[in-house]
C-alpha cells in the first residue's frame, strides 16, 4: 500500500465497485483506484467478497481506517430498511456488520451520497462554505446529503422525494437520462423542477451536483434555472470514496 495514504475508500454503486488508497492531506486518491463489476445478483454475500478482493488487490493494511460508502440509508447496529438500486436481500441487514464480517476486520460504512457531500465540504467544491449546503449525486440512483455548518444530518433520500406523481430519482437521475435518450436540455428541464422542489422546501445555501454525470457538467447546470447558487462537484466521481475514506477516519473509535 502506497505510504502517502492514511485511509482506503470503496464506493459500492448499482454497477461499479471501485476503491482506492486516499491521503486526506490532499483530499484525493493516492493511486489509481480500481473497479469491479457489482455483481448482478448483488447479495450481501456477493458484494462482500467484491470487497474483500478490493481490499486484498490493494494490500489495505489491518490498521489502515476503511471506509464504505453504500447506497441505502446507513445506521450502524441497525437493520436496512430501504433498498432502491441493489438486491432486496440487504433488507433487514445491518449493512456495516455484514460487510464487516464478510472481510474479517472493522470497516466504517455510510450512506454514499452522505460520503460524496461529506468530501465535497472538506475538499471540493463546498470548501469553506458556511450554512446548509445539499449535495446531490446524479447516478444510477439519486442522493442527498445535508450539511450545516461542516455538520452532517445523514441519510436524508431527498432522491425519493415525489415529483410528478413519481420518485423523483425515476424522473431526474442520470440513468433516467440514458434509458429515455434524453438530451441534456430536455433533463436540465426535469433537474430545473427537482431542484426548485428541493429549494422550495429546505431552502439551502448551496447546491452542489456530483455523480459520474458531473464531468459533463457545462452541458446542463448552465440551463438549471433556480435561484439558489447550484455549483458541480470537484471530486467528480471520487467523492464517494475520499468522503468513505475521510468518514472511516474520523470516526475511528
Ligand atoms: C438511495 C440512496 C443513495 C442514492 C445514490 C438512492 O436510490 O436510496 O441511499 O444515496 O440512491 O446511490
Amino acid at each position: 500500500m502506497i505510504e502517502t495514504a492514511q485511509a482506503f475508500g470503496i464506493d459500492i454503486g448499482g454497477s461499479g465497485i471501485k476503491g482506492a488508497p486516499v491521503d486526506m492531506n490532499i483530499g484525493d486518491i493516492a493511486e489509481p483506484r480500481q473497479k469491479i463489476l457489482t455483481p448482478e445478483v448483488s447479495t450481501p454475500d456477493a458484494v462482500g467478497k467484491v470487497v474483500k478482493e478490493m481490499l486484498d488487490r490493494f494490500e489495505v493494511p489491518d490498521s489502515m481506517p476503511v471506509g464504505i460508502a453504500f447506497p441505502a440509508p446507513i445506521r450502524p447496529g441497525k437493520a436496512l430498511n430501504f433498498m432502491a438500486n441493489l438486491d432486496k436481500s440487504w433488507l433487514g441487514v445491518d449493512v456495516q456488520k455484514a460487510l464487516s464480517d464478510s472481510v474479517g476486520r472493522h470497516v466504517d460504512v455510510v450512506n454514499d451520497a452522505d460520503a460524496a457531500g461529506l468530501a465535497e465540504v472538506q475538499f471540493g467544491a463546498a470548501k469553506g462554505e458556511n450554512g446548509f449546503v445539499i449535495a446531490t449525486t446524479l447516478g444510477t440512483g439519486s442522493g442527498s446529503a445535508m450539511i450545516y455548518n461542516g455538520v452532517l444530518i445523514p441519510n436524508s433520500e431527498l432522491g425519493h422525494l415525489t415529483l410528478k406523481g413519481d420518485d423523483a430519482e425515476h424522473y431526474a437521475a442520470a440513468s433516467v437520462r440514458e434509458n429515455q435518450n434524453l438530451g441534456y436540455k430536455k433533463w436540465a428541464k426535469r433537474l430545473t423542477r427537482y431542484y426548485h422542489m428541493l429549494e422550495t422546501y429546505f431552502n439551502p445555501d448551496l447546491f452542489v451536483v456530483g455523480g459520474g454525470v458531473s464531468r459533463m457538467s457545462d452541458r446542463f447546470i448552465p440551463q438549471i434555472e433556480i435561484e439558489t447558487p447550484i455549483v458541480p462537484a470537484k471530486l467528480r466521481n471520487q467523492a464517494g470514496i475520499v468522503g468513505a475514506a475521510y468518514h472511516a477516519m474520523i470516526h475511528q473509535d
